[in-house]
């Protein structure tokens, strides 16, 4: 078996075979959830997509459906690229993007489509149909081309009209662009909602957070496209969200928001003003600084409301190269042995938090579900240093290395000043031999002006152990990781959370409820060795860890339990 097989997630979202990237499509209709995602399901790497198709009760436990949407018009011959729901009088709209390649253009066209259930009292949804008068945004205004004009938005009302966005590149910068639709037939061009000039003023490799000048590198400054804009109210602000495509290269940077404060967010969306563009900032300060939606292997995410009008989002998770090259034993990337390429993050619950004026992201309630009866492990103030201890047990080796470790390090001393601090969690991944992946919470003890602590970093890091030469080497993604917002300081007293969901080779790991989030995956080269699981903190005073460590259940089901309308 294929190690990628071997250690494929299976309390996430993947695809049975075949690539897959951007999740599509989320909507909650009669009781069920239903995700939608790219897909090429005859060979693992990225080709003619379609929409796959899953649907849940609960959000966690899902069963896979018949594929959605096919390239099966003039206009999506090519493939039905990514795109949104929209509840519009009871009916789910999917907007979408058809994407043709004009053979004497020599490049891929894209237009803005529409799809809808062919039967609505189906609770499945199973069956798809495009009407006869897509497509129905079939160029881009002028500056823009239609070979980046992709990855429509679900509708929001604002100013008294639905209004949908839509990516693209315009005068080499992302760009989201506006409509406005009365009937979601016809839309009107309303004008740029969102740019990345003012909101990002320096180059690329100054300014995207890409990780490292290397990856930077590779790609070079260049023309600049927003793929998977998004436009949602999150409680008091609105959120812009792009996902930044270099030189044409995808998920080589990251997902990205702004935020506008509530009283702007009426004003500042300002159609008739001279720009037409949403202005970033809360609370009358400019707020120009694009923050991470996630830290790690994230990109192509996407928001929606579930009927309990709650924000949620999933975003696309990938295998890195690096990752590939070890996992993929013969040192070839995205063999057809591998199986499947991609998997999506849980969903996630969005709610801003007013007091470091940030989003967050913290895995939905129902995430628990997905527990095991099998506790492994309950900590209750296990004393911890950098040598850290063993909290799974060495005696445990299961088939699937599957965990929900809930934890949280209490720092205790007698000076009550501020001090550095390191405190995490290590994933042993083979007793004896092999890989450590490291979630590691770090404080510096910077106290900002306003008094905050903001330069704590929530890393995720993977050791190759008894690696041949050069030894320590990483690889899976070797370092993904970013800033978390810690209010109250390294100070004795202070309790730091980690969540880590491990799904043998993902990792979606959370620092203080979802202030801090890095979603990363690695591979371990001995599969069948018992894992390992130590909790280390290093601390001025001493470092005491809580908390629990769950066994995950899978999250593939044959069946879903409807109760009827
Ligand atoms: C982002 C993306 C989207 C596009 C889709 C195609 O990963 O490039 O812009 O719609 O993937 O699969």
């Amino acid at each position: 078996v294929h190690q990628a097989q071997a250690q494929r997630p299976l309390f996430h979202i993947t695809p049975d075979f075949g690539w897959s990237n951007d999740p599509n499509g989320m909507l909650q209709y009669n009781g069920v959830h239903h995700v939608f995602f790219q897909h090429t399901p005859n060979e693992t790497v990225f080709g003619r997509q379609t929409w796959a198709h899953v649907a849940s009760t609960d959000l966690v436990h899902w069963k896979r459906l018949p594929t959605a949407l096919y390239p099966d018009r003039s206009y999506d011959t090519s493939g039905v690229f990514s795109g949104s729901a929209t509840l519009y009088n009871g009916i789910p709209y999917q907007l979408y993007t058809g994407v043709s390649q004009f053979q004497e253009l020599g490049y891929y066209f894209q237009v803005q489509a529409v799809a809808l259930p062919a039967n609505l009292s189906d609770p499945m949804l199973v069956d798809w149909v495009k009407p006869a008068d897509n497509p129905i945004i079939p160029a881009p205004p002028d500056g823009a081309t239609n070979q980046q004009f992709r990855d429509p938005t679900t509708a929001f009302y604002q100013d008294g009209a639905w209004r949908v966005a839509v990516g693209t590149q315009l005068n080499c910068s992302g760009t989201a662009l506006l409509y406005s639709t009365q009937d979601f037939q016809s839309y009107t061009y309303n004008g740029v909602l969102a740019s990345q000039i003012g909101i990002e003023p320096n180059g690329l490799c100054a300014d995207s957070g890409l990780g490292s000048t290397e990856k930077c590198n590779q790609i070079g400054e260049g023309c600049r496209m927003w793929e998977c804009v998004d436009a949602v109210h999150v409680g008091p602000v609105m959120a812009i969200k792009w996902s930044d495509q270099v030189n044409g290269r995808s998920f080589f940077s990251r997902d990205w928001y702004v935020l506008s404060s509530a009283t702007a967010q009426v004003t500042s969306l300002d159609l008739d003003g001279p720009e037409g563009s949403f202005q970033p900032g809360v609370d009358g300060t400019a707020f120009y600084s694009p923050q991470a939606v996630d830290y790690g292997l994230v990109y192509a995410s996407k928001f929606w409301r579930d009927a309990a009008q709650r924000q949620l989002w999933m975003g696309w998770t990938f295998e890195t190269s690096a990752g590939c090259d070890q996992a993929c034993s013969t040192g070839t990337n995205f063999t057809t042995a591998q199986g499947y390429q991609g998997a999506q993050t849980l969903a996630r619950l969005v709610t801003y938090d007013p007091e470091i004026q940030e989003l967050v992201f913290y895995p939905t309630e129902e995430s628990k579900l997905l527990r095991s009866q099998q506790q492994v492990s309950r900590l209750n103030s296990l004393p911890v240093n950098e040598e850290g201890a063993s909290v799974l047990g060495p005696n445990v080796s299961r088939n699937q290395h599957m965990y929900d470790a809930d934890v949280s390090f209490a720092l205790q001393g007698d000076s009550g000043a501020v001090q550095p601090f390191s405190v995490g969690l290590v994933l042993v991944m083979g007793v004896n031999s092999d890989t450590d992946v490291t979630f590691q919470l770090n404080g510096t003890a910077t106290t900002s002006s306003s008094g905050m602590t903001n330069v704590t970093s929530l890393g995720v890091y993977v050791d190759r152990r008894n690696a041949p030469p050069p030894t320590n080497t990483t690889y899976g993604s070797g370092f993904d990781g970013g800033p978390v917002t810690l209010p109250e300081g390294g100070t004795p007293g202070t309790n730091l959370r980690l969540r880590a969901l491990i799904d043998n080779s993902l990792f979606e790991v959370f620092a203080q409820d979802g202030r801090g989030r890095v979603t990363s995956r690695a591979y371990s080269l001995a599969v069948d060795e018992a894992w390992d699981l130590k909790a280390y903190g290093s601390f001025a005073g001493s470092v005491k860890v809580s908390g629990s460590v769950w066994a995950m259940d899978a999250c593939w089901v044959d069946d879903l339990m409807i109760e009827s309308q």
